[in-house]
């Protein structure tokens, strides 16, 4: 058993962690004696185990954290009891003015909290590719207009930008960003060189989605701004993998993922809007709201808590989350984090110096995912050695063809993408430079 969940009238009780206890003493972890050398570096001779607090098939080998995020059992546990606690009494729980506005505002403090934002400016949406949707579809757009995005951006948030932009004239710019990076200052480089005094909205990954990469984003906003552009950043893979200040560092938009590296369970993220502009943001689905006004709440918050019926638990279950990580580690989530920034930096050594890949970017662009490039891989063959790995090594991590400039080239040679959770271990990364070596992937 993982922690003691102990559910308290979950129907009386609207405030999502009172009725969730992941109980002290701390979870028992397991302790396993390893024997991974690297080097003549005995790498760790004592490793926590943290696997089985996770329902990941123990079969393979999960690399691919970053791509859907993974739910701890405890969490999902907490969950389905508050599935059960909805079904019950469905018109009660759902009803936004009975109980669902409180249920969500508990949640939003726990949030804004977490993120550095005040909670009125922050609102739920499904996913980050619907608060990207949320944003750009509202956007008032003219003619002639310009939006910048990145080649390191994630296509599906790229295309929600082509999109809003094809239906009002605006043109789309692709700040094309070098792979392998030597130094963030070649980010902001490649977005400077991509503004123009037409630029109204800059969209940008706070940590990248092909490569990992932590962006600087405080400097980006800083460009943007000085520029008289607003700038959205696009965070899905960062919370959970930085600590994120939000209204410190003073984007327009920031959106991110609770079910990636917060590890809630799917499907829910946030979406925050600086006040000023909120008047002007409506939710991808227009619902009651719309004509509706909740009295004593802003239109944007009302809009972005009913969008039609759906399944809020997961957004419900997200202070369990934050308090499965908070009991994982002494030192909670940071100590999580930073435990996995040490993994990936060991990751990024350990696979360079197997694989003869020059090591691609500086460790303060690593959070918790890495990426090496192979020369020597054809694009074609990216998605055959991905199959490989996962039919015949029992290893589960994505490979991609290279980054394209706005031309459509190859600028980047085929990549693999590595993340690194708290059930990983150095263990694995060995047994993936070995699966690489025997199928002839490296650079020698
Ligand atoms: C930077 C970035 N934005 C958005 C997304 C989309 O996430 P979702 O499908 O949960 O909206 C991803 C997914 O990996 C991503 O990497």
């Amino acid at each position: 058993m993982y922690g003691n969940f102990v559910p308290r009238d979950p129907l009386g009780d609207c405030f999502a962690s009172q009725y969730f206890r992941f109980d002290a003493p701390k979870p028992k972890h397991l302790s396993i004696q390893r024997s991974c050398f690297y080097g003549n570096v005995l790498m760790s001779q004592q490793c926590t185990s943290y696997k089985h607090y996770w329902q990941l098939n123990p079969n393979y080998i999960f690399l691919n954290h970053g791509c859907f995020g993974a739910v701890p059992k405890v969490v999902a546990e907490h969950q389905s009891v508050l599935r059960t606690a909805l079904e019950k009494d469905p018109i009660r729980y759902l009803t936004p003015e009975r109980e669902l506005e409180s249920k969500l505002d508990a949640v939003r403090n726990t949030l804004a909290g977490r993120v550095g934002a005040q909670p009125n400016n922050l609102v739920f949406v499904r996913n980050a590719t619907d608060g990207v949707n949320a944003v750009l579809r509202s956007f008032p757009f003219k003619e002639g207009d310009e939006v910048v995005i990145t080649n390191h951006g994630y296509n599906a948030c790229n295309n929600a930008v082509r999109y809003a932009a094809e239906r009002f004239g605006a043109r789309v710019r692709l700040a094309t960003i070098p792979f392998p990076i030597s130094d963030p200052s070649q980010v902001i480089e490649s977005v400077e060189a991509n503004m123009s005094n037409r630029t109204r909205l800059i969209l940008v990954d706070h940590a990248s989605s092909p490569t990992g990469l932590l962006f600087p984003i405080q400097q980006l906003i800083e460009l943007a701004h000085q520029n008289g552009s607003r700038i959205m950043i696009d965070g899905a893979h960062a919370a959970g993998m930085q600590h994120l200040e939000i209204e410190k560092w003073g984007p327009d938009y920031y959106t991110a993922n609770h079910h990636k590296w917060w590890c809630a369970p799917k499907v829910s993220g946030f979406l925050y809007v600086r006040p000023e502009l909120q008047p002007e943001v409506q939710p991808t689905s227009i619902s009651h709201p719309y004509n509706t006004p909740r009295p004593g709440r802003s239109a944007f918050l009302a809009s972005f808590d009913w969008t039609g019926t759906y399944d809020p638990t997961p957004i419900l279950s997200l202070p369990a989350a934050f308090e499965f990580f908070d009991s994982l580690r002494d030192g909670g989530i940071n100590a999580s984090m930073q435990e996995n920034h040490r993994l990936a930096l060991l990751a990024q050594d350990m696979l360079c110096s197997e694989l003869h890949v020059d090591i691609p970017a500086p460790s303060s662009m690593i959070g918790s995912m890495v990426t090496l490039p192979f020369d020597s891989l054809e694009n074609q063959a990216a998605e055959f050695v991905r199959a490989k790995l996962f039919e015949d090594y029992q290893i589960e991590v994505p490979l991609y063809a290279g980054l394209k400039n706005e031309r459509g080239d190859f600028v980047s040679p085929p990549l693999i993408r590595i993340s690194l959770q708290a059930y990983n271990d150095p263990d694995e990364i060995r047994s993936l430079a070995d699966a690489l070596k025997q199928l002839g992937v490296s650079n020698r």
